[in-house]
C-alpha cells in the first residue's frame, strides 16, 4: 500500500505541526490540512511565519521548508478527502458540555462528522488515522459509519495518538519517545509506519491492538497529571512542616524508579488535554461500574482544583484577608511557557477567584492577546463581560503590570520574567511588596534580600 497523498483534518494545535514535520520528513508525499475555520487556514497560509496560528519553537522554520512544496493548508475539505490515500483525523474532543456525560464525556460529534464526511465523499479506499484522542472503542464506532457507505469502498480503521506538549512540539515530534500505532489489517499499520520510519528508529515504533493504543493515550495523560497532582499535594505538606517542596522533589527524583521529571509543584496544570482526558477516564470506568477506579482518578482532579484554589487563598490571606480594591499584576496567562494557548490555563480560575473579591488584576503575558485573556473570563459566566473588562486589564509590558500593584503573582514560568528588572518593579509597587511565586521560578532569596515579601507553592 503506497502513500502518495495524505489529508488532515483539523488544523489546530496537533494537526498543524504534526503535518508540518512528516511533510518535512517525506518530501515525496503531498500532505493537506485542511479545516473548517477559514481563518486558521488563513494564518496558516500566510508569508509572516511568526503570525502562525500556533506559536510553538522551530515551527516556523519547519514550515517554511515544506510548505508550498509538499505541505498546503486548505479550506477544500471533500476534494483533499475524495484525493487522499490516508486521512488523519485530528479534530478537537472536548469534554461534552451538554445532555449525558456532561462536563465528564467526551464531545465525538466533531470526529463522527469527520466519519460522515469521509464516507459521503470517498470514491477510493482509505487508510483513516485516529490522531486525536479519543475513548476507547471509538474506532469501532467510526468503522461502523464508514462500512455502511454502500459503495464498495474498502476503509482500515487505525489509532495513531499524538504524544507532543506544547511549548516543545517541534523537539517531540523530531524525537518521539515512541510511535504508537493500533490497528488490525497488517499493511495498513505497514503503511502508516513507513512515514514514521522517514525519521524515528523502528524499535521506537510500537504496535498494538486498537483497543490498548486508543487506551494507553488516555493513560499516559493521566500518569503524567498524577504526578502534577502528587507533587502539589506535597507541596501543601511542604508549607505546613518547613520542608521545601523542590528538595523532596529531587530526593526522590533521584530514585531511578521514581525519575526526576513532572515533579515540578506549581499553581496546578493547566491545558486542553490533562483534565479533559482525566474526565474521560473517570467517566469511562464509571461508565463499566468500576466505581473504585473512577474514584481513584477523579482524587488527580481534585488536587489539581485544590491547589488552584489554594494559591488565590494564599494571596488574599497573605494581603491582610482582602483583594478588595488592590491591584495584582499578573505574569503570565499561558497554561506553561513557550505556546500562546490559555486553554484550562490556572491563570483563568486564579483571576476568577481574586475578581470574586473585587480585586484588580494587570496581566502581561508575551505571547497571549487581550482578547483570547477576556475570552476564556467570559467563558466562566461568573460575571459579565462588561464587568470582567472593568476589573482585569491586559498590558503589553511587565512593568506597566506591575506598575502601582500591591501583590504580584507569577502564573506562567516564561524564561524572560526571570531576567526583569527587579529593582525597578520593586520601586514601582506599593509597599509592603508582594510577590507569589505560582511556578516557583524566580530566586527568592534575592528577592527577599530585595525586600520583597515572597512566597513560593511548597516553601
Ligand atoms: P484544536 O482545537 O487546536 O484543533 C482542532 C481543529 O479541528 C480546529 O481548528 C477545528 O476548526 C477543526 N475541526 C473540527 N471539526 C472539523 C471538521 N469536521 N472538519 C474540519 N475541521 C474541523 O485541537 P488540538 O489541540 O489540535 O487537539 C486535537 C486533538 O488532539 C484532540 O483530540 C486532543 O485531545 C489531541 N491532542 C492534543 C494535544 C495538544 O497538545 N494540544 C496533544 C496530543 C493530543
Ligand atoms: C501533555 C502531555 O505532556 C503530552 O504528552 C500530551 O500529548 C498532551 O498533554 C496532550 O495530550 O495534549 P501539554 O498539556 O501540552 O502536554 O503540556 P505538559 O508539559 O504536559 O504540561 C501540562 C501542565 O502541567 C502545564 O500546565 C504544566 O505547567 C503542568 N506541569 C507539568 C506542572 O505543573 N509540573 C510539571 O512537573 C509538569
Amino acid at each position: 500500500m503506497e502513500i502518495k497523498k495524505i489529508t488532515c483534518i483539523g488544523a489546530g494545535y496537533v494537526g498543524g505541526p504534526t503535518m508540518s514535520v512528516i511533510a518535512q520528513k517525506n518530501p515525496d508525499i503531498q500532505v493537506t490540512v485542511v479545516d473548517l475555520n477559514a481563518q486558521r487556514i488563513a494564518d496558516w497560509n500566510q508569508d509572516d511565519l511568526s503570525q502562525l496560528p500556533v506559536y510553538e519553537p522551530g515551527l516556523d522554520a519547519v514550515v517554511a521548508e515544506a510548505r508550498g512544496r509538499n505541505l498546503f493548508f486548505s479550506t477544500e475539505v471533500e476534494k483533499a478527502i475524495q484525493e487522499a490515500d490516508m486521512i488523519f483525523i485530528s479534530v478537537n474532543t472536548p469534554t461534552k458540555t451538554y445532555g449525558k456525560g456532561k462536563g465528564q464525556a467526551a464531545d465525538l460529534k466533531f470526529i463522527e462528522l469527520c466519519a460522515r464526511q469521509i464516507a459521503d465523499v470517498s470514491t477510493s479506499s482509505k487508510i483513516i488515522v485516529e490522531k486525536s484522542t479519543i475513548p476507547v472503542r471509538t474506532a469501532a464506532t467510526i468503522k461502523n459509519i464508514l462500512d455502511h457507505t454502500g459503495k464498495g469502498v474498502q476503509f482500515q480503521v487505525l489509532s495513531n495518538p499524538e504524544f507532543l506538549a506544547e511549548g516543545t512540539a517541534i523537539r517531540d515530534l523530531h524525537h518521539p519517545d515512541r510511535i504508537l500505532i493500533g490497528g488490525e489489517n497488517p499493511e495498513a499499520i505497514q503503511a502508516l509506519k513507513k512515514i514514521y520510519e522517514a525519521w524515528v528508529p523502528s524499535e521506537r515504533i510500537i504496535t498494538t491492538n486498537l483497543w490498548s493504543s486508543e487506551l494507553s493515550k488516555l493513560v499516559a495523560n493521566a500518569f503524567l497529571a498524577q504526578r502534577v497532582s502528587s507533587i502539589n499535594s506535597i507541596s501543601e505538606l511542604c508549607e505546613a512542616t518547613g520542608a521545601n517542596v523542590d528538595e523532596v522533589a529531587n530526593a526522590i527524583g533521584q530514585d531511578s524508579r521514581i525519575g526526576s521529571k513532572f515533579l515540578k509543584a506549581s499553581v496546578g496544570f493547566g491545558g486542553s488535554c490533562f483534565q479533559k482526558d482525566l474526565l474521560n477516564l473517570v467517566y469511562i470506568a464509571r461508565s463499566y461500574n468500576l466505581h473504585a477506579v473512577a474514584d481513584y482518578w477523579d482524587q488527580v482532579i481534585k488536587i489539581n482544583d485544590h491547589q488552584k484554589t489554594r494559591f488565590a487563598e494564599k494571596i488574599i490571606q497573605t494581603m491582610y484577608n482582602t483583594v478588595n480594591g488592590k491591584k495584582i499584576a499578573f505574569l503570565g496567562w499561558a497554561f506553561k511557557k513557550d505556546t500562546n494557548d490559555t486553554r484550562e490555563s490556572a491563570a483563568i480560575y486564579v483571576a476568577d477567584h481574586l475578581l470574586e473579591e473585587q480585586a484588580q488584576i494587570a496581566v502581561y503575558d508575551p505571547k497571549v492577546q487581550d482578547v483570547q485573556i477576556y475570552k476564556d473570563l467570559d467563558y466562566l459566566a461568573t460575571r459579565s463581560l462588561e464587568e470582567n473588562k472593568s476589573l482585569l486589564q491586559v498590558k503589553t509590558n511587565p512593568y506597566d503590570a506591575a506598575a502601582g500593584a500591591h501583590g504580584l503573582a507569577i502564573l506562567t514560568e516564561w524564561d524572560e520574567f526571570r531576567d526583569l528588572d527587579w529593582g525597578k518593579i520593586k520601586t514601582q509597587m506599593k509597599k509592603p511588596a508582594f510577590i507569589f511565586d505560582g511556578r516557583k521560578l524566580l530566586d527568592g532569596k534575592k528577592l527577599t534580600e530585595m525586600g520583597f515579601v515572597y512566597y513560593a507553592i511548597g516553601e
